[in-house]
């Protein structure tokens, strides 16, 4: 059976471009510094974020990681959103690992954090019982919230109250080009009030592995250490950075088609009156939903009766779901899972 798949855009293929261009990438060895198409990837991703260095990373998570462990002694604090996939998602390893403490504060509806929170949640540097404040982390776009772009205003204004006092600024960036095609900003002027992001090659942009973390020099020699430490020196990595190269080259400005297909989506099921969008969907590419108190599934009954339908889509509880259009997802897909819906709502 053929399914349409919209859990995530991770679960994107490589393009036909992407296969071949890694079928021929020229490789070395990357731990050595050596690898050519590995680094043409670092600078075109760091020209583009207007950042001075990159880092190839295998995974949006390493790269979170490696930034909060560049930024942040063990003992010191970063501030994130408790719908912050830094918070949920990924295996605590901030702490685990880093022994970096979490001060989670709630993200707001828009999927930003209240400055006023953040200077609630701001440590007494000159008292010795108390862990020091040393990061903020926000997410764009933001997931959880609605898969919601955050403007540069509000990263300004963030940033403006991190350098006040005295903190460093981590974007996760895993969808920043989706935010980037939505706001209509360049991707360098929207990151450029950040001191460091991570950005994933392998969701909408459709690569098959990795992410980019960019930033300052300084921080990215740091960041090579660190991602060395964790496992993560790949040594022949071209292969896949030259998927990374077309995903950048290629890829960017598409995302505008998976926005158009979540408001397909969203439009259709608007006319369902067992389905009730929630989170203010779409923003970019995610819808979210309930259903209505009368229909009478489970969780999972929804789920088995909507992938009979051939339509893979997510629990992301409690009482909800999300669906994520990319580039595997047709308009005919989009047809399809309205028509599921149809079916097994009635
Ligand atoms: C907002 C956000 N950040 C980070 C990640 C982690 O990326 P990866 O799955 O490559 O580790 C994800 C993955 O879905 C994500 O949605």
């Amino acid at each position: 059976m053929q399914y349409f798949d919209f859990r995530s855009d991770t679960t994107t293929h490589p393009t036909e471009k992407m296969r071949q261009a890694m079928a021929s990438a020229q490789v070395g060895d990357d731990v050595y510094g050596e690898d050519p198409t590995v680094n043409a990837l670092e600078q075109k991703a760091a020209d583009m974020l207007g950042k001075e260095q990159g880092l190839f990373v295998t995974s949006g998570t390493m790269g979170n990681l490696v930034a909060v462990l560049a930024h942040c002694a063990r003992g010191e604090e970063a501030i994130m959103g408790t719908q912050g996939h830094t918070f949920l998602h990924e295996a605590g390893g901030v702490s685990a690992v880093g022994g970096v403490v979490i001060h989670t504060v709630p993200n707001q509806a828009d999927g930003t954090l209240a400055l006023q929170d953040l200077q609630n949640a701001l440590r007494n540097t000159d008292d010795i019982h108390e862990p020091v404040s040393k990061l903020v982390i926000i997410e764009n776009t933001q997931n959880f919230c609605g898969g919601v772009p955050i403007s540069l205003e509000y990263t300004e204004q963030v940033a403006a109250f991190a350098s006040e006092h005295n903190l460093l600024l981590h974007l996760d960036g895993a969808r920043i080009f989706n935010a980037v095609v939505a706001l209509g900003l360049p991707a360098s002027k929207l990151v450029a009030p950040v001191d460091s992001i991570t950005f994933c090659l392998s969701k909408g942009l459709c690569a098959p592995v990795g992410s980019v973390l960019c930033g300052d020099a300084a921080f990215i020699s740091k960041a090579r250490r660190l991602r060395k430490m964790l496992g993560g020196g790949m040594r022949q990595a071209g292969i896949i950075a030259a998927a990374g190269i077309v995903a950048l080259d290629e890829m960017v400005d598409r995302l505008a088609e998976d926005h158009r297909r979540a408001a397909m989506l969203a439009e259709g099921l608007r006319t369902n009156n067992k389905v009730h969008l929630t989170k203010n969907s779409p923003q970019t590419n995610m819808i979210f939903f309930t259903l209505d108190e009368s229909v009478p599934l489970s969780v999972g009954e929804f789920l088995g009766a909507m992938k009979q339908e051939g339509i893979l889509l997510m629990d992301s509880g409690p009482g909800e779901y999300r669906m994520v259009t990319h580039n595997d997802i047709s308009d005919r897909a989009v047809e399809a899972s309205l028509e599921a819906f149809r079916k097994v709502l009635s």
